[in-house]
């Protein structure tokens, strides 16, 4: 098609059949939840005393439910802190020295980096707030070990498959920007991923990124939370998926339920206590994978945000 940032409001140059053809990821990167905890506030959602072991327990039973779906890999921060040491790297020399609480948000993979459209690679993020500004390393380091190919971060703020979803099947990504990430960024993500971008803007900080009020399901259908986007935003939403499935307001607010993920086509993995949200899921044919993220959606995240999708490295 292109590869350019088509707006909101602009008419839409091509179909989502004009775009290249991109193979699903076969594999679910998840971050150990070693650093986890919650130490400040950059959320509306953020607040609460983290039980480390529910977390743990939580994030264990996550990790064997992607792994019904999808090769697992795991990102263990204290691992990558041993190899930047040991590498003598500027980041190890420059950064805090490894405690547990150093980067109490390092659990939320989606945020460290957008993978390329065939999965052999990362873009890195730039996160927007001073808090969680050195987790991206984690990901350079790992991602440079297992053999991806790794990009530097655009110029602006970026957070990652936050805010940067690919369209199932299709070379077509949505990169929501305004409160994380900035509009600017995708004109840079479209050259360096080669596709073209869809920019949807956020204006609610409940909505804070793009992976909580828009799960697309498979080409063709996606789970939205309506009240997240502007008038512009849904009319392009709408133009391009035939199906939009809607999340009933409460159970964004209370259940995160926009932070789901459908791992195959058929299974979504959402946060469990969405009853509504699952069968709305079941009754258009999708398998509900409900699971409990208690803990982490202290910090304002859930299932999405717990993963980061990846291909095969070259
Ligand atoms: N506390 C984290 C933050 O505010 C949560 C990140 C959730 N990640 C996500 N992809 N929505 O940055």
């Amino acid at each position: 098609a292109t590869d350019r940032v088509v707006d909101e409001g602009e008419s839409l140059p091509f179909t989502v059949s004009d775009c290249a053809d991109r193979p699903g990821y076969d594999r679910i990167l998840l971050v150990r939840p070693t650093h986890f905890d919650v130490t400040y506030e950059i959320n509306p959602y953020m607040g609460g005393d983290v039980d480390r072991e529910r977390a743990m327990a939580q994030w264990r039973a996550l990790r064997d439910a992607y792994d019904r779906y999808a090769d697992v890999a795991v990102l263990d921060p204290d691992d990558s802190w041993r190899r930047l040491d040991a590498s003598g790297g500027e980041t190890a020399a420059t950064a805090e020295p490894a405690r547990p609480t150093a980067h109490p948000d390092l659990v939320f993979a989606a945020n460290l980096g957008v993978p390329t459209a065939d999965g052999d690679g990362f873009v890195l993020a730039s996160m927007a707030t001073d808090e969680r500004q050195g987790e991206p390393a984690y990901l350079e380091t790992w991602a440079t070990d297992a053999g991806y190919e790794v990009f530097d971060a655009p110029a602006d703020t970026f957070e990652g498959t936050g805010d940067a979803l690919w369209h199932p099947g299709a070379r077509l990504l949505w990169g929501g920007y305004g409160v994380r990430t900035d509009r600017a960024v995708y004109d840079e993500l479209a050259a360096r991923l080669d596709t073209p971008v869809l920019a949807l803007e956020l204006t609610d900080d409940r909505y804070y990124h793009l992976d909580v009020c828009l799960t697309p399901l498979d080409a063709a259908t996606a789970l939205i939370q309506p009240e997240a986007f502007t008038a512009d935003g849904l009319a392009r939403l709408d133009e391009v998926f035939e199906t939009l499935l809607e999340i009933p307001v409460a159970e964004s607010h209370e259940g995160m339920a926009g932070n789901a993920h459908c791992v195959d086509g058929k299974h979504v993995l959402l946060p469990a206590d969405n009853p509504e949200t699952a069968s709305i899921l079941a009754d258009a044919g999708y398998e509900p994978v409900p699971i409990e993220t208690g803990e982490f959606e202290k910090a304002g995240g859930s299932v999405f945000c717990l993963s980061l999708e990846a291909g095969t490295p070259r």
